[in-house]
């Protein structure tokens, strides 16, 4: 057994060995960037001493830096993801570079901390118009014995990192990672196969991204570095999922306690219910304020989150559970971040459940086998109570099974109601019914916008097969699903961004214009309606300065001969000019599940 406090020590030993100063981690809350709302790295606080500003601790640097990362929300749930997490960090400010910070970070895992070899893979930047291919790395790490089967070469959506914001220092990443799996690892490192566990990642900070969305030189050259804690401790002892660890095992174990339930039955519901509420009780510790929107939004979303996963696993209405779990997160942390014990934390938790519970009792109440949709509605306008999550009280507490079938047709009937009402235009429906942490900000307004234009520029690039698997917006990223059978290449992704952003550049306008569903499709929208609700629709069209006009236009015309960019069916809300987005970037391109792509792509 290693506990986190001699991982720490041993991780705090070795890079004081090496000549760095132990620096302390910064707030949540970023100071100084707009763009962000929370910090995400352990470089984001240090942003300007990587821009040339001379730290008082020198150019060598260690630390821990708390962090929170809405855009991983999905995936939490598994055993290795988490919204909160806290990151290890070694810096160079134009210090040394790749030939120290590589050979530092092989022997701190696998001499350090004793982790096999063979169960190690790594990736190299490949190359493009920004930066060359990283040699020297690739170099590096076969001279440290790492055999070439095992060192992938990946293109910018896979090995660039940065900035944290919209601008800022980035640059080409070197990534380290540690095979989970139960059986031998592959001969071949397989960067695609989820078993192979990013673990740490050597960032060569060598560029400054500017507004207008240049790579310029950095006047120096850097280093930085981050390590997922909790993940390095399960490995290093001997465990597959990061909540057996002492990070969480405190929590699975009082939420046994409380809800009667066994935690290999709901492992799911268990790791969101401990996850979201460490993000939440951390974010409120450094002063954040649950409220209706921004940053106050996402903790209150946090919360009930953690609160719906706790009530859909018991039965006996919740008696201040989160209340109950909380002094679990001032055991493990409070030494360290004495900030967690301030009552107004508790305090704010325990007034977060008493109000969401009331809520939510008296929600699901009136569900039943045979709830209508439009009961459903009402419920969602009265109780804020999520379409997503009605589906989760019907199937997990009440015990109906539920086809695609028949949650499609929920769906389609919710939205069309939610258009009835005019609604849409305050609320970001792409969240609200994937259940994610809709908002109805600026900035999720210029996402919504932008993920029209990124379906456009998928067709144009990979074919008309491209459509809309889903789409999930957050303040930070867009997520858009869709079909298509292969992974885009570095080419298709860089052609998409261009297309988008030179749409950005042109400042299109973007309108609205309410049609039956007849007269949208013969205008050549895009969307799921089917006709049989003789409602109207909104449509948005961008690049058409009439939008009638281009009812004339049939649903069949290429691309070419078209008089718009993109024409959707849409409950908005939408920009009233492109240029507004600014510009867009794709940071990631992955599977989805069979035949279906998924991109994150993030504002710039
Ligand atoms: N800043 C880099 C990351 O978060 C190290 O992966």
């Amino acid at each position: 057994m290693i506990t986190r406090e001699e991982l720490l020590k041993k991780y705090r030993d070795y890079f004081k060995s090496k000549g760095h100063n132990w620096i302390s981690g910064a707030s949540l809350v970023p100071e100084n960037d707009p763009t962000v709302l929370f910090t995400t790295a352990g470089m984001h606080p240090l942003v300007p001493y990587l821009m040339g500003e001379p730290h008082a601790e020198g150019k060598r640097l260690a630390n821990v830096q708390k962090c929170i990362r809405t855009g991983d929300i999905d995936e939490v749930g598994d055993a290795i993801h988490h919204t909160f997490f806290e990151m290890l960090g070694f810096w160079s400010l134009g210090d040394y570079s790749k030939e120290k910070s590589i050979p530092y970070t092989w022997e701190l895992f696998t001499d350090v901390f004793g982790i096999n070899k063979d169960r190690l893979a790594v990736s190299v930047f490949i190359g493009d118009e920004n930066a060359p291919f990283d040699e020297e790395s690739y170099n590096i790490w076969l001279g440290l014995g790492v055999s070439a089967d095992r060192i992938a070469k990946l293109p910018k959506s896979e090995n660039w990192w940065g900035p944290a914001g919209t601008t800022g220092p980035c640059g080409p990443d070197s990534e380290i990672f540690y095979w989970i799996g139960k059986e031998e690892p592959p001969k071949v490192f397989d960067s695609e196969n989820k078993l192979w566990s990013e673990i740490g990642n050597n960032v060569f900070m060598q560029y400054n991204k500017t507004a207008d969305g240049k790579y310029e030189t950095l006047k120096q050259q850097n280093v930085d570095t981050g390590i997922g804690l909790a993940r390095v401790l399960a490995i290093l002892n001997g465990l597959d999922d990061n909540y057996q660890t002492e990070l969480y095992k405190p929590f699975i174990d009082k939420i046994e306690e409380i809800t009667n339930n066994k935690y290999e039955d709901n492992v799911k519901e268990f790791r969101i219910i401990a996850d979201h509420l460490v993000a939440a009780t951390f974010a409120l510790s450094d002063g954040v304020v649950p409220a209706n929107k921004g940053i106050g939004y996402i903790v209150r979303r946090l919360i009930r989150r953690s609160l719906t996963s706790l009530f859909l696993i018991t039965n006996s209405e919740s008696n201040s559970t989160l209340g109950k779990l909380y002094p679990k997160i001032v055991k493990i942390y409070g030494d360290d971040y004495p900030q967690l014990k301030d009552k107004k934390v508790l305090a704010a938790i325990l007034e977060e459940e008493d109000k969401y519970s009331l809520m939510f009792y008296e929600a699901i109440k009136m569900i039943g086998s045979n709830t209508s949709p439009k009961q459903l509605f009402n419920l969602y306008q009265s109780h804020g109570l999520y379409l997503q999550i009605a589906f989760e009280v019907m199937e997990k507490r009440l015990g109906y099974k539920l086809s695609e079938n028949e949650k499609n047709h929920y769906r389609d009937e919710f939205k069309k109601l939610l258009i009835e009402h005019q609604d849409l235009s305050r609320t970001a429906s792409a969240g609200m019914f994937k259940g994610g942490l809709a908002d109805a900000g600026e900035v999720t307004t210029k996402y919504h916008t932008a993920t029209h234009l990124l379906q456009e520029a998928l067709r144009e690039v990979l074919g008309d097969h491209v459509s809309q698997k889903g789409s999930n917006i957050t303040p930070e990223r867009t997520r858009f699903d869709f079909s298509h059978p292969e992974k885009m290449t570095e080419d298709q992704i860089k052609k998409v961004e261009d297309l988008v952003n030179g749409w950005i550049k042109e400042d299109l306008p973007v309108t609205m214009e309410e049609m039956t569903v007849v007269e949208a499709k013969k205008a050549g929208a895009m969307g799921v309606f089917e006709d049989k609700y003789g409602s109207k629709v909104k449509v948005y069209s961008i690049g058409a300065n009439n939008p009638s006009a281009g009812s004339m236009s049939s649903p069949q015309a290429g691309l070419g001969s078209r008089d718009f960019v993109s024409r959707e069916i849409c409950g908005g809300p939408h920009v009233t000019h492109t240029g507004e987005i600014g510009g867009i970037k794709i940071v990631k391109e992955e599977a989805s599940s069979a035949g279906v792509r998924r991109i994150k792509a993030v504002l710039i």
